[in-house]
């Protein structure tokens, strides 16, 4: 049986629940793939930090890139360090020295994915990402393989475990953000940096990877318009469920006749929507194809298994590839040019927090901007604050963004309006 050997670049949550996967699981991955998975080097910075944990006898810690890319018996680099700066380096050495790399790392995709495929095809290796999206949900493999006889038009889904646990959090418990934020980092879910989960920029590098697969088009992390949850309040969350609406940050993509739009924002997702029971850490995916009609992936979008469930598939794969000499044979899949649609276009029912004076003839005024942008009301409900400040919530018929912002101008510009506290979007049921 033909051994491939393998090199992990960092060694923290996903790179040990993928250690962790080619130990426990190393007959049941040979026989499936007839090949033997040998780990031969880990690339760390400091490797008394993991002292405690036992290597195979094939394996050693090595802190020198160098003693990776230049070692020729190394077929597949797998890089889970994260960053653009020296994971690019690593990735673009490796792909030199005619190894095949696996990765996860969404943000060194959406940023370089483009340059990086086209110098593995050029070196006639392989660069597998299937981690690098939805965590251990299948999705990227199931897009180009499994639904690749469909014309994709929609996809939506919740695509960052962070901010689905601390909204799910939020939701169920009450808990401030603050609190919750730090248990996702401590369950190994957040990013290095936790700005990227929660202002919403990690989902909108992977609804951009997503895409790119979906609609054949180089998408990159700049052409997805991002809000993120920092500005949710728990108050809003309490009005959303008394509407029948639970929030998510969602990713969205979809091609019209018009282009492509494709946006990340935090919505209230109606009850009956299944988005709506998806809670926690877990991820899920709605695809819209033209054969496949609807379809949902489901499952954990981060933490130390789950994702070394994907990076393992990829190795798999991979290595098979490598034992029938096949590598390199997938051809980066953009080919199009698509225009990418305005966001100030894109209709949606909004929900709006106000604070206003707590007195006669207010409400009219309100109706009245509301009709002026032919905007009407599908539900309101008013709490009083205090003796001089009433707190209305109002969800809107369907308009386009930009007669929201001109509705909230006009808003504010009455003397009688003391906040416009929040504007979200709601998800179509
Ligand atoms: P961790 O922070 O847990 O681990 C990163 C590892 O890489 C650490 O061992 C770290 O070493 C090492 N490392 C980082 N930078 C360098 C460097 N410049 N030189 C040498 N070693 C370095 O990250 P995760 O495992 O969570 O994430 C890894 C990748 O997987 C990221 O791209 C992330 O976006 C992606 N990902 C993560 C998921 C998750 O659930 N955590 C899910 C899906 C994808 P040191 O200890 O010395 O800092
Ligand atoms: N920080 C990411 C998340 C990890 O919370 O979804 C998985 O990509």
């Amino acid at each position: 049986m033909k051994t491939v050997k393998i090199a992990l670049l960092g060694f923290g949550t996903v790179a040990q629940g993928t250690f962790n996967l080619l130990q426990d699981n190393a007959n049941l991955i040979e026989n499936r793939s007839g090949v033997t998975i040998e780990i031969s080097k880990i690339f760390v910075r400091n490797p008394e930090k993991y002292s405690h944990i036992t290597l195979p006898s094939t394996a050693k810690y090595v802190t020198n890139i160098d003693d990776i890319v230049n070692d020729e018996s190394i077929d597949i680099v797998v890089e889970l360090m994260g960053g653009t700066t020296f994971a690019k380096d690593c990735v673009e050495s490796a792909l030199k020295h005619g190894k095949s790399v696996v990765t996860a790392n969404k943000d060194l995709l959406a940023e370089a994915g483009p340059y990086l495929f086209d110098l593995a095809y050029k070196n006639k290796v392989d660069l597998r990402f299937e981690a690098s999206v939805l965590g251990g949900i299948p999705i990227i493999r199931t897009l180009y393989e499994s639904l690749g006889g469909n014309h994709i038009t929609e996809l939506v889904g919740i695509m960052n475990g962070t901010t689905n646990f601390i909204l799910s959090k939020m939701t169920e418990e009450g808990l401030s953000y603050g609190a919750v934020l730090k248990e996702a980092q401590d369950l190994g879910y957040a990013e290095a940096d936790p700005t990227a989960d929660v202002e919403g920029l990690d989902a909108a590098r992977k609804l951009a990877i997503l895409a790119s697969i979906s609609f054949n088009r180089r998408i990159f992390f700049e052409d997805v318009t991002v809000e993120g949850i920092t500005n949710i309040d728990t108050e809003d969350i309490s009005y959303g469920k008394e509407f029948g609406y639970n929030i998510k940050l969602i990713g969205i993509a979809k091609e019209t006749s018009k282009g492509l739009s494709l946006n990340v924002y935090p919505a209230f997702v109606p009850l009956t929507h299944p988005l709506a029971s998806v809670r926690g850490s877990y991820n899920a995916i709605y695809i819209k194809g033209n054969g496949i009609d609807d379809a949902m992936f489901y499952g954990r979008g981060a933490g130390s298994l789950p994702t070394g469930s994907s990076v393992v598939s990829d190795i798999m794969e991979v290595a098979k590839n490598i034992a029938f000499e096949s590598t390199g044979r997938f051809k980066p899949f953009y080919f199009d040019q698509k225009n990418i649609y305005s966001p100030g276009k894109i209709q949606s029912s909004y929900y709006i927090r106000l604070a206003v004076d707590n007195k006669t003839g207010v409400l009219a005024k309100i109706a009245t901007k509301l009709a002026e942008q032919k905007i009407s009301v599908l539900s309101i409900v008013q709490r009083n604050k205090d003796p001089e400040t009433a707190v209305l919530a109002i969800v809107t018929s369907k308009c386009p963004h930009s007669y929201i912002l001109n509705l909230i101008d006009s808003f504010n510009s009455l003397r009688s309006v003391k906040e416009v506290s929040s504007v979200i979007r709601i998800m179509e049921a």
